[in-house]
This record gives structure tokens, C-alpha cells and sequence, in this order.
């Protein structure tokens, strides 16, 4: 089965054509983040005029490769996100939806991250299989979450952020620290310069819930800590920035370990724009072989940030088709199913 997927949550422009919740066939992404980067974060009108632009050339670009006659159905990011954007992959799939008969299948963005450790493409096929109960982390600009996932069709949240998400307190810090709207892999790259670990002691800050009985997080505090600790900062960019990556890290690897163990997890995977951080990876490598028997899976690069293939891989998996007069936007849609 074919699926054609849209996802405009956020900046991008996403298409993608996967088959059978698997193999990549198409996947075009169009963002104006070098847009934005002007005006020091993402203004929501200017993205979703910006999609509005975007929209049929991706689309084109997709069809042109496979055309509608090769699609089962359509895919499309209903939430959470903002609502200009939204609105935009909405309308499209719907009027792709009417005028075509195809049914159509509304996706939680957020849900479907995890789905990129699904994916496969012509240069990449993940070398380990997927086995449940998994756990699943989604790390991303607005979200950190931890499902509990009985099988690819059964996802069950158990704790997320309690304020900020990981993404935003990466985000905040790259700005903090003059790297403008670079956002977490900025700063990952000025923390890669820290020569000295030890020099990282010189500041050292909180790691939030490290050591509660829940699975939830929180960031809010720690940014705080951040902008406090910042104005004692002189030349030890890279020390800092590699502090602020470490406490980051330590929770949501902690956290998420905390969770495999409770649910005595076979798979632990990860997903959204955080979990491209090559030192979180590191770190989860490390920490899963020393404490539990689980397979550990990160997706490839391209599909850890926001993208139409893990919405379509999704839509597979959970194949509840609606009448297209049905779907809307929803931009605070729920996460804690
Ligand atoms: O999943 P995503 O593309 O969008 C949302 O749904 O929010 O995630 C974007 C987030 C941003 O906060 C960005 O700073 C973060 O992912 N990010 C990273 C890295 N690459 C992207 N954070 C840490 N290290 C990275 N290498
Ligand atoms: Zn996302």
C-alpha cells in the first residue's frame, strides 16, 4: 500500500510516498529556516506563507515521481502545531482527497515520530529488528515524551514534559550563546570544541527529575540555571555548551531507561530533532548495553527532524481513514493517549 503523506506543523514543507509503512519511495522536505534565521526565531505568519508557497511545488516534485494513480491514500499532519501551517497540509490533502475518492488518514505529528526507525530507503535499511514492548522517546522543538508500545499498532503515553521541551531548552541556549537560530545542532557543535571535560565543572547545572518516581521531565528550571550561570561565563563557550548538552542528555537518557526497565522494553527507540544530538546517541549506546536487554534505534538523520514519511509510515500502521468533510486542524491536539 502506498501512502502519500503532508506535514506542515511547523516550518516545513513536507511529501513523502512510503510503501507498506516501510520503504521511502519519495520524500521531499522545504523549509524556510534560512528564512527565519533573520528574525531570530520562527514567526508563524510568515511560515505559513511561506508553505503556502511551498506547498504545490513539493507536491509536484513528489507526483512527479510517483503520480496519484500509484497512491492508496493520503496522510496528512492534523496537530499538534501552529495553525496557519496546519491548516495549509490540511486543505491540500483534503482537496486531494475529494476530488481523487482516495480516503484519507489523519496523524499526530508528534505519535509518528518514532515511526522513522521504521523507515527504509534505497541506501539505507536498518540493520536491527524492532521488537515490543518498545519505549520510545520523541525529542523534539516542542515535545519530550515517553510511549509505551505494545506493537506497531498500539502506543500508549507515559510521561512527557511537565514545562519546556528538551528541543526549546537547546534552542534557548544556542541564542543565549550568540549562535542565533541554530538551535540544538549549533550548539552540539560548539560543545564538540570543548577540549577539557574537566573545564565543564567549572559550571555545573541541574539535572531536572533526574531522580523522581515519574516519567516525566522538566526543562524549565534548567533554563533558567542556564541564564543565570551564563553571565559568569567568560571564554568557556565550548565547556558551557557542552555542560548545558550533558544535562540535557543525562535526563532523557536516564528517564527513558527508567521506563525499558519498568516495562521490561525489548526495543528502546528514539525519534524527532533531538535525537540527531550525536552525544545523546552516544550516551544511549553506552548506557543501554551496561543496563538493560534492549535493541536501541536511532533514525537516520534526514528523518529525525520533522518530515511527511513518518507521517505516511504512521497512517499504515494506524489506518483509520475519515470522511474528509471530518478532518480539521488541531493545533493542541493531545499527545497522552
Ligand atoms: O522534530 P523537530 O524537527 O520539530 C518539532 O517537531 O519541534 O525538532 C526540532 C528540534 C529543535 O529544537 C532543534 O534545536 C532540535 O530539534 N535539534 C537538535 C539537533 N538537531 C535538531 N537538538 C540537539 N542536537 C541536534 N543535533
Ligand atoms: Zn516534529
Amino acid at each position: 500500500m502506498n501512502i502519500l503523506g503532508i506535514e506542515t506543523s511547523c516550518d516545513e514543507t513536507a511529501v513523502a510516498v512510503v510503501k507498506d509503512g516501510k520503504e521511502v519511495l519519495s520524500s521531499v522536505v522545504a523549509s524556510s529556516h534560512e528564512f527565519h534565521a533573520q528574525f531570530g526565531g520562527i514567526l508563524p505568519e510568515l511560515a505559513s506563507r511561506k508553505q503556502l508557497e511551498f506547498m504545490i511545488p513539493t507536491l509536484q516534485e513528489v507526483l512527479k515521481q510517483y503520480p496519484l494513480s500509484e497512491i492508496d491514500a493520503v496522510a496528512v499532519t492534523v496537530g499538534p502545531g501552529l495553525i496557519g501551517s496546519l491548516l495549509i497540509g490540511v486543505e491540500c490533502a483534503k482537496t486531494i482527497a475529494m476530488v481523487t475518492g482516495k480516503p484519507i488518514v489523519p496523524v499526530n505529528h508528534v505519535l509518528a515520530h518514532p515511526y522513522a526507525n521504521f523507515l527504509t530507503t534505497q541506501s539505507f535499511h536498518p540493520p536491527l529488528t524492532i521488537q515490543f514492548p518498545a519505549i520510545a522517546l520523541v525529542v523534539s522543538g516542542g515535545h519530550t515524551e515517553l510511549f509505551l508500545m505494545n506493537t506497531e499498532k498500539e502506543m500508549k503515553w507515559l510521561g512527557g514534559t511537565i514545562d519546556d521541551a528538551a528541543g526549546e531548552a537547546f534552542d534557548k541556549s544556542a541564542r543565549l550563546l550568540g549562535l542565533g537560530n541554530g538551535g540544538g545542532k549549533a550548539l552540539e557543535e560548539l560543545a564538540a570544541q570543548c577540549i577539557n571535560e574537566s573545564a565543564s565543572q567549572r559550571v555545573t547545572l541541574p539535572r531536572p527529575l533526574l531522580h523522581d518516581n515519574t516519567l516525566n521531565f522538566s526543562f524549565s528550571g534548567l533554563k533558567t540555571a542556564i541564564q543565570r550561570a551564563y553571565t559568569k561565563i567568560n571564554d568557556l563557550e565550548p565547556q558551557f555548551a557542552y555542560e548545558i548538552q550533558e544535562a540535557i542528555t543525562d535526563v532523557l537518557v536516564k528517564k527513558t531507561l527508567k521506563a525499558a526497565t519498568q516495562y521490561s522494553a525489548q526495543s528502546i527507540l528514539l525519534g524527532g530533532g533531538v535525537s540527531a544530538n550525536k552525544r545523546l546517541r552516544e550516551k544511549f549506546i553506552a548506557a543501554t548495553r551496561q543496563q538493560v536487554n534492549a535493541s536501541l534505534h536511532f533514525p537516520s538523520f534526514e528523518y529525525c527532524t520533522d518530515n511527511a514519511a513518518v507521517i505516511a509510515s504512521y497512517a499504515y500502521y494506524h489506518y483509520l481513514p475519515q470522511n474528509y468533510r471530518e478532518i480539521s486542524a488541531s493545533p493542541s491536539l493531545s499527545v497522552e493517549i
